[in-house]
């Protein structure tokens, strides 16, 4: 498990911005996000990033992306590049989530009594990110029909900090 030292906010530097346009674009070859999806989404003012760099390149090993309106957590985009899968990067990248979501929520303006959830929709049949979510504790709370373009359900999950 690496370090929380590790995973990085994305500032918008244009740096930053170069790299995640050539991890986006490794992506969409995967049949996930467009480059203009991610760009289109990283520009709200709603949404955060974080990322893990291979130290000793310029390559995004994972990444995360998360929509927060008031106590509402989404997450957006979650993608590990292929020759790093299985090292728990993701898995770090959620405990990451859950804590900011935690920082967030107590420093929040309009505090709620109701704690925040993290939600998320995957397709069924993408195991992998399945098993992810479940070994960390996401809890599945419906099925959203032909949800995708192409068809396809979604099954929406929800964790409760
Ligand atoms: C899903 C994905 C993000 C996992 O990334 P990762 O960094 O390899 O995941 P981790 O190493 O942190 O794995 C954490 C846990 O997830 C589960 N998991 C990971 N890969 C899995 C697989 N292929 N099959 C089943 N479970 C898997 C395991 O429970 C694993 O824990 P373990 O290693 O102790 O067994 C990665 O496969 C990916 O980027 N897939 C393409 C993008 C995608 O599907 N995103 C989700 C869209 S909703």
């Amino acid at each position: 498990m690496l370090s929380t030292t590790s995973i990085h906010k994305f500032q918008k530097t244009a740096q930053e911005i170069l790299f995640l346009k050539q991890s986006a674009s490794l992506w969409e070859q995967e049949g996930f996000w467009t480059p203009k999806n991610v760009m289109d989404s990283i520009n709200l003012s709603q949404t955060s990033l974080f990322y893990i760099k291979d130290p000793t390149n310029s390559v995004w090993m994972s990444s995360i992306m998360v929509y927060n309106c008031f106590d509402y957590w989404d997450v957006l985009y979650i993608y590990t590049h292929p020759n790093y899968r299985h090292r728990g990067l993701a898995f770090s990248l959620l405990g990451h989530l859950v804590e900011y979501v935690k920082e967030n929520y107590m420093n929040q303006i309009f505090p709620s009594d109701v704690p925040p959830y993290i939600h998320l929709e995957v397709k069924t049949n993408n195991e992998a990110a399945i098993g992810m979510y479940e070994h960390f504790g996401f809890k599945k709370i419906t099925l959203r029909k032909k949800y995708y373009s192409t068809g396809e359900d979604a099954i929406i999950y929800r964790y409760e900090l």
